[in-house]
């Protein structure tokens, strides 16, 4: 979703922006802006819709450009149309400039105020309501930084800010509510993003923005003030992200790349994380001993990939003994609920940053849950701030929009979450040292599932000239199936649904023909025979199945039945290894349609407004 980055430095910051551009792409946008001051009372300023190649075609007919401050912006379109007038930074009167990510709840009513104050809008977003707001409070006499503090104040919602003023060359304001915010401090400048992959090329140095501060970035250095313009001490810390971990190498994508580094992933995850016969529960917080002994139940909150992933582990923890519900973060919140006693919240995200999980854990303590614990992939962000205990996926950064190993690390940490939690239910008498020995193993069975890639290939051409698909699958592979059907339809854009497979004479029966393509996994669990009747009843119908089975199930291919054999692993991780082959089939199917893998149309990695 929208990204800032802006940058004061000791030369031309245009390649910087430009930079700091590009590694903003993944989090999603429909269009794209700079505003340079590159003479002092001046702004230069260009914009473009669509990609980013539209914006450097824009600035290469511009000729030389050069300024030591500026700010750009990646935009994902909210309101209004991804225009050139409503991309970012919006201007007022000449004199200020500023770029959001974030979204203004009250701006039809700040709109109609400005415009009888005699405000003139450009654009149709929300953001230049704030522009405008600044300016005129500095029409009425008001200094820049109080105009901001002032302009703020009567703003609602969550977003970041950056905003120049023209006639202050090498200063830019960053503010934080809610969506974040990062400051850089390198040896040529100082930089605002809204993440540090944006600046990575500049520095590894970094501060976060909390909730409410204001930093006055200058060529003396910074300061942060709340809104009250009380100092504020933020410490700096080093990232551990460098250049070279961002790039795609011989990759054709990041997806792909991300796919095949899933068996490091899985084994960075459990790094530390495990004796030869225990989990080590100290890896979810110091905490965390006194307070699963307190835990009876646990409530899981997430969006997307994560949600089915929350999906998976209640099949897991309720095995253990621990009761469980999940929810989507978005749904937890549009209703009231009885809090149950000493109740653990478990928020899971890749990027920590997705604002509807971020509100759901807020609602969660104010209806008195007792208890959070985050499992999230980014340190620092704002989901691993607001928890008490926190469990670090490991997983590196995922820039390709559908998420795929910060997936398989979430399971990863969930399954050590059910095997500490079992220990409480001496009556399920699991074998702790079995269990660790089966994660021991995980990384060379997901490492020999991937060699399954070309064998994949090849099926996905039977989804060249499909629309549609059907994914099925029963128990603890139901949430893997929405896994796979999620993948397909936000890469290839084909329509995909997935259902519990006992549900399939309950209605989707009816849409199954030779152009629905089934697919399905059946490891050799206690479903299997229910689910080998379900296949049965797709191919009486004439159906065409590609069914990704456990060796040991002896399902075998027969007319319009195709079975791929998975390597036969035990059924507490078979939920991790039969996502691979999935995910695989979705990154196959949509290089065959041609579509934007990375960053797929109207799609964000970061979701930062509701
Ligand atoms: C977006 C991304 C998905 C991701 C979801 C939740 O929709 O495109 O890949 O699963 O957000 O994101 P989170 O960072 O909270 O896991």
């Amino acid at each position: 979703m929208c990204g800032i980055i802006g940058a004061v430095s000791s030369s031309n910051v245009l390649p910087v922006l430009l930079d700091g551009l590009k590694r903003l792409e993944y989090r999603g946008y429909d269009s794209s802006g700079l505003a340079i001051i590159d003479q002092p009372g001046k702004f230069l300023r260009l914009r473009a819709p669509g990609k980013l190649v539209e914006l450097e075609r824009t600035v290469s007919a511009n000729g030389d450009i050069d300024g030591l401050t500026g700010i750009a912006h990646t935009r994902w379109a909210t309101h209004g149309p991804p225009t050139e007038q409503n991309a970012h930074p919006h201007i007022s009167g000449d004199r200020i400039a500023l770029v959001c990510n974030g979204i203004v709840e009250n701006h039809e009513d700040l709109r109609i105020w400005l415009t009888d104050e005699g405000m003139e809008f450009q654009s149709e977003t929300d953001t230049e309501v704030i522009v405008n707001l600044i300016r005129l409070h500095m029409d009425r006499g008001t200094d820049f930084m109080s105009a901001i503090r002032t302009s703020i104040k009567s703003l609602k919602g969550a977003f970041a800010l950056g905003i120049l003023h023209a006639d202050e060359p090498g200063r830019i304001i960053g503010v934080r509510r809610g969506s974040p915010l990062i400051v850089g401090i390198g040896e040529d400048g100082i930089y605002l993003a809204s993440d540090i992959s944006a600046m990575i090329a500049q520095t590894r140095k970094f501060i976060v923005l909390e909730n409410g501060d204001i930093v006055d970035i200058n060529r003396g250095g910074m300061e942060i003030t709340n809104l009250d313009g009380q100092v504020q001490h933020r410490d700096a810390r080093i990232s551990d992200l460098t250049p070279q971990s961002m790039e795609i190498g011989d990759y054709r994508h990041y997806m792909e790349k991300e796919i095949f580094e899933q068996g490091q992933a899985v084994s960075d995850t459990l790094e530390g994380r495990i004796t030869a016969s225990r989990v080590l529960e100290a890896c979810f917080g110091t905490e965390a001993d006194r307070i699963f002994n307190r835990t009876e139940n646990i409530q899981i909150l997430a969006c997307g990939t994560s949600y089915h992933a929350g999906l998976v582990a209640k099949y897991w923890l309720e095995d253990a003994g621990m009761p469980c519900q999940v929810e989507i973060a978005s749904e937890f919140t549009s209703r009231k609920h009885p809090t149950p006693n000493n109740c653990l919240v478990i928020t899971l995200s890749q990027s920590g940053e997705t604002i509807d999980t971020l509100t759901a854990l807020d609602y969660a303590k104010q209806c008195g849950y007792a208890h959070s614990l985050a499992i999230c992939n980014v340190p620092d962000s704002s989901l691993v701030r607001n928890s008490e205990l926190v469990f670090m996926t490991h997983a590196g950064p995922e820039i390709g929009v559908a998420s795929t190993k910060a997936f398989l690390t979430q399971l990863v940490a969930l399954r050590l979450l059910s095997i500490v939690m079992a220990r409480k239910d001496p009556s399920t008498a699991q074998d702790e040292a079995d269990s660790i020995r089966e994660l021991r193993e995980l990384p060379a069975n997901v490492e020999s599932t991937l060699k399954m890639n070309s064998t994949i290939q090849e099926i996905a051409q039977q989804f060249a000239d499909k629309q549609h698909a059907l994914f099925l699958a029963r128990g603890i592979h139901f949430p893997i199936a929405l896994e796979g059907a999620l993948k397909l339809k936000e890469i290839s854009y084909v329509h995909a649904e997935a259902y519990a497979a006992g549900e399939l004479k309950h209605g989707p029966l009816a849409l199954v023909d030779r152009d629905m393509p089934v697919v399905s996994v059946a490891p050799n669990d206690t479903q299997l025979d229910k689910l080998k009747s379900n296949i049965e009843e797709v191919r009486a119908r004439g159906g065409k199945l590609i069914v990704f089975a456990d060796s040991e199930t002896r399902l075998s291919s027969r007319e319009n039945l195709q079975v791929i054999n998975v390597a036969s692993v035990e059924s507490s991780i078979a939920p991790i290894i039969f996502t691979i082959p999935l995910q695989l089939l979705a990154y196959h199917v949509a290089l065959i349609k041609g579509t934007d893998i990375d960053k797929p149309r109207n799609l964000a990695k970061s979701v930062t407004v509701e």
